[in-house]
Order: structure tokens, then sequence, then C-alpha cells
């Protein structure tokens, strides 16, 4: 049974309990983040502490635990369940006033809820899936507008998960004023020749932590990186595409809405990129 963290203690996960008047669960006033674990270390965490500190000072939420115990408390729940490939879950809500308000509680009285267990993937890094590519499907980008803040208002990306499955695909792609946005928990690229394309930063879109270590290593490696918009028929048309997450680090797409990409297999330049990033994080873990 997998020993979990809440709010300071080590417990197993039968035994880990939150409030029903938890912010979280009424209203997805939260934030999370999901570290991935090679080799037992931690990649990317100071990246993810800080996009953590972002999100909650977004949304006027006072840091309850310093960045130093945040590593020690992920390095805890590595070392108790003994995980060797997967990944850490933190979750972070304004939490449990006394009873349902729109109004946030005052922070002195309702500390926030602080919640962090892990997930065993073994396998994670050399996945089937990375060597055939994956299936994405297009769909509407109807989520509210401060995509950049990471908030656990995962409604819209797990329904358009499901749409992709019913429609045989894997992921769903998700388009706005014409142009790609990202995935539904990841972020999307297209590939002409030597050229890396992918959206800008904005708040349309999360700022991916592996995002910006993927499109680091592609400049080091001599590849050509551009941020900009682009279309699903234009991404119809690239040689290749993929995406990028903490949890996929780079996988391969090959299919866009029912049309093959290239000859339909993973192509040159992602397997590439994923083959650095695996290798340069496992070095950089901590
Ligand atoms: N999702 N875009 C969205 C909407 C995401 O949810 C994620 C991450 C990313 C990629 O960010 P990063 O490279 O920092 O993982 C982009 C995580 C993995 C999840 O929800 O499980």
């Amino acid at each position: 049974m997998r020993t979990v963290y809440v709010n300071g203690d080590y417990l197993p996960e039968t035994e880990a309990k939150v409030s029903v008047f938890d912010r979280g669960f009424l209203m997805a006033d939260g934030v999370y983040e999901v570290t991935s674990v090679l080799g037992g270390k931690l990649v990317d965490f100071d990246g993810h502490a800080v996009r953590l500190e972002r999100s909650l000072s977004e949304l006027d939420m006072a840091c309850p635990i310093s960045k130093e115990d945040l590593l020690d408390v992920h390095r805890e729940l590595v070392r108790l369940n003994d995980l060797d490939e997967g990944l850490i879950y933190l979750q972070i809500t304004r939490g449990a006033p006394k009873d349902r308000d729109f109004a946030f509680p005052d922070p002195k009285t309702t500390p926030c809820t602080v919640v962090l267990f892990s997930q065993s993937k073994p396998g994670l890094s050399d996945s089937p899936a990375a060597k055939t590519g994956i299936k994405v499907i297009s769909i509407d980008d109807i989520r509210w507008g401060r995509r950049d803040i990471k908030t656990v208002q995962l409604l819209y990306p797990s329904m358009g998960k499901m749409m992709a499955k019913k429609a045989g695909a894997d992921d769903a792609w998700m388009v706005q004023d014409g142009f790609v946005t990202e995935g539904t928990s990841n972020n999307a690229y297209i590939v002409k020749g030597n050229k890396i394309i992918t959206r800008v930063l904005s708040t349309d879109i999360l700022h991916g932590i592996t995002r910006a270590a993927v499109l680091r290593f592609a400049r080091e490696a001599q590849m050509e990186v551009e941020e900009r918009n682009f279309t699903i028929d234009e991404a119809k048309e690239a040689d290749e595409a993929f995406i990028t997450s903490a949890s996929t680090f780079v996988m391969p797409v090959v299919e866009i809405d029912g049309v093959a990409l290239g000859d339909g297999t993973p192509g040159r330049v992602a397997p590439r990129l994923r083959e650095i990033y695996l290798d340069e994080s496992r070095k950089a873990a901590v």
C-alpha cells in the first residue's frame, strides 16, 4: 500500500483524509504539479517548484511550505514507496473553511491543504507508445482564460481525453481561433524539415517545464525552434509532430484527425529529442 503525505503527516493511503469542505473538492480552488522520477530521482524539481510558487501567487494563495521542505517531502515519498520510475503528484488547495462560501476564507484561520502522493510507473521511460507514436484528434478549446496557472480544474481536459478514446485516438489537441493551443495534458509541437514549431507562451497555455527543457536541448543540438501559432491543417501537413509533459517526456504524434503524418511512423526529430531529454534529465535529476 502506498504511503501518502497530507498536511505534514505520512500516512497509508487508506487513512489519508481531506475535509468535505475543502475548496479543492468544492470549487477546484487549488493548484498542482506533477514531477517525474527517473532512477529514484526527481526530474526538474526546481522548475516545478518555481511554477508552483507562481500558480499560488496568481491565485493569492500563500505558499504554506518552503521549497527545501517540499524537496524533502518529494524525496521521502520516493524513499517510503521505493519508487524507481514514476511520478510525484502534488496538490495545494485553499484549505477547508467551516462552510461553503464563494469568498476566499481568511488564510490565518484556514490553512492550505497540502497533499502529495507517488505513482509508480515502471517502464515509463521505455514506453511502447514512444516507439509507435500516438494518435490525436482536434477539439475546441473551451477552457478558461488562465491556462498558465496549473489549477486542478481538469474536467474539460478529461472530457477531451474521452472524446479521443471514443474516436479511437490517444489524446486531443485543443484549438482556439483556428490555432492549436496544447494537448489535454501536454504541450504540442510540429516539425517541418529541421524546424520545430510550437505555440508561444502566454495565458493561453501551460508553460511546460518539459517544454522549456526540450527547447533548450533542441537549440543546443543546433535544431531550429520557432515559437508561433500553427493550425491543425498545417499540423496535418507537417513532417512530424510530438507532445511533451512530465508524464510522457517527448512523445511522437503520428496521426492527427485520421491523417497520417509523413509515413505514419515517429520520424527523426521527436525520437532524437526524447533520447536527449531522457539522457540529460537522468544526469540532472536530484
Ligand atoms: N500535465 N499543458 C497542460 C494543459 C498540462 O496539463 C501539462 C502537464 C503540460 C506539460 O507541462 P509539464 O511539461 O510541466 O509537465 C502542458 C501534467 C503532466 C498532468 O496533468 O498530469
